[in-house]
């Protein structure tokens, strides 16, 4: 069953392929000048195309994970979405916030806190534009027909991350307090809260292409949450080994977050495991692809790269390097970026009537974004092996290990050029799929 409301989705995801863009951009930005073409140093020095960077990276994400509520939660709750209108409002706000913030680093005005750096004015517009968003998603789903498992931890995931950007809100004069917090932001929400919108909208995704019972399904997902907080949790731990707190936090955070990458695997396992099991041959194999490779990736890059300087006597020397770059960069394709590219590809032939599926630059994109990812995740990898030898061994002035590493860069920069023809692909492909029309939502499926 489809619901006309359910369009709202398309707008939510054509601002996340536009911001993702922009994303790229800004990382070529810093890839050249990691090689000394930084022509643009005067206008968009290195420190502030991290911020843009990384910025654009959560607010296209969020974009999409909003994009799959509320394409998931009125099919799940089997009603219409309360107010299209307001949803409306909400994708515009949430397009203006991104954009101020992003203008706002260019003229100097954020806050020197990596990931959060979007000015404290601003963020209480974030808060006015999130509760209107969770508002409209709670309605719907709870004056709906049914609460399905599906439903209830997407947008428990979703109401989590809400109430984990407060404390990043809190103001500190203390260095070491103001990190710890930061960390129940940044860490508990992709070590923890995503993790549940990730794993309801690989249930809804797994459900619809595979076929496969509900109960089955939803029975993993119980698995998965219970997983998540075990270890993600006390997980945080593995941020305060050097940070000035109590020494305590050395076993606990090598402990906890060792048991991370279980939520990964058990999230890779169940994908697999449920495409093996469905009977059903859903056409749309692309979306499948996507859904597979994000539970797959997601492992490698957060799981087992994680795992890779997780333990403190391994953090005691990578921490803050191109080891964290590498980590960083696999773990958000594999498992947010590539979920979110999922549900764009499974929802988009239902709204727009048109069934491109299939087609060869599909499969295109989704291979060269990924090779291309590897690449740039081994290219990093290899620098920040270089660089922890380097400077944390040996002693190199940071300066110097960063020009002996720069070498490197000219391989990331092949990798990504791969990787953004890809995204171009898969760009050029959501373009062709023109606009959701009401009459492709009124087609009753029997999925
Ligand atoms: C053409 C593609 C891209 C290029 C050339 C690129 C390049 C870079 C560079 C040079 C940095 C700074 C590393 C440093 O501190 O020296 C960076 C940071 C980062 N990028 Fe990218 N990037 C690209 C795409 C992406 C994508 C698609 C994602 C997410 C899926 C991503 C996520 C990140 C994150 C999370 C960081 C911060 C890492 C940290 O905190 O250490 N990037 N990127
Ligand atoms: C999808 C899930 C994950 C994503 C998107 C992710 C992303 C990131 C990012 C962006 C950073 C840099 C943060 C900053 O410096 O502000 C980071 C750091 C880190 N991550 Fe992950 N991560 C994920 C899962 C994991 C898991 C499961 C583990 C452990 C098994 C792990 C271990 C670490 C460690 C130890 C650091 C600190 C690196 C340092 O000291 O510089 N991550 N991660
Ligand atoms: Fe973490």
């Amino acid at each position: 069953m489809k619901y006309k409301s359910q369009k709202v989705a398309y707008w939510f995801f054509a601002l996340s392929m536009l911001l993702l863009t922009l994303q790229i951009v800004y990382g070529f930005i810093m890839g050249f000048a990691r090689i000394g073409m930084d022509g643009l140093h005067e206008f968009i020095p290195f420190n502030t195309a991290r911020a843009v960077h990384t910025n654009l990276l959560v607010v296209w994400l969020l974009s999409g994970f909003m994009g799959a509520a509320y394409y998931i939660i009125p099919e799940e709750a089997q009603r219409e979405l309360v107010s299209v209108k307001l949803a409306y409002v909400q994708l515009i706000s949430l397009a203006l916030v991104g954009v101020a913030a992003i203008v706002g680093f260019h003229l100097n005005i954020w806050e020197g806190r990596k990931f959060l750096e979007i000015p404290h004015q601003l963020d209480y517009l974030v808060v006015a534009n999130v509760l209107l968003f969770l508002a409209l998603i709670l309605l719907t789903l709870f004056r709906g027909k049914r609460k399905t498992t599906t439903a209830l931890v997407l947008t428990m995931g979703l109401l989590f991350a809400a109430l984990l950007y407060l404390p990043g809100m809190l103001p500190f004069d203390s260095q070491v307090t103001d990190s710890f917090f930061r960390w129940w932001v940044v860490h508990l929400w992709v070590e923890g809260v995503w993790e549940l919108i990730m794993g309801g909208i690989l249930a809804f995704l797994l459900i619809k292409l595979t076929g496969v019972d509900r109960e089955v399904i939803e029975k993993w997902l119980y698995v998965i949450v219970g997983l998540t907080f075990l270890s993600g949790v006390l997980g945080t731990g593995h941020h305060y080994y050097y940070i000035g707190v109590n020494k305590i936090w050395l076993v606990v955070g090598g402990i906890f977050s060792a048991l991370e990458p279980l939520a990964f695997l058990a999230m890779a396992l169940f994908a697999v495991n449920m495409y093996r099991k469905g009977e059903k041959k859903h056409p749309n194999k692309i979306a499948l692809f996507w859904t597979l490779g994000a539970a797959i990736v997601s492992f490698v890059g957060a799981g087992l790269l994680g795992f890779a300087h997780t333990l403190p006597q391994t953090n005691l020397y990578t921490h803050g390097t191109l080891v964290t770059a590498m980590h960083a960069h696999l773990a958000f394709w594999g498992a947010y970026a590539m979920i979110v590219f999922a549900i764009i590809s499974y929802s988009l032939p239902n709204m727009t009537g048109r069934k491109l599926y299939d087609g060869a630059r599909g499969r295109l994109a989704f291979w060269t974004t990924n090779i291309g990812m590897i690449g740039m995740t081994m290219a990093f990898g290899v620098a920040g092996v270089a660089q922890v030898y380097l400077e944390r061994k040996y002693k190199l002035d940071f300066m110097e290990v960063q020009n002996e590493v720069s070498i490197h860069f000219v391989v990331l920069l092949l990798c990504a050029s791969l990787f953004a023809f890809g995204i171009i692909m898969y760009i050029i492909d959501f373009v062709k799929h023109g606009r959701p029309t009401d009459e492709a939502l009124e087609i009753i499926e029997n999925d």
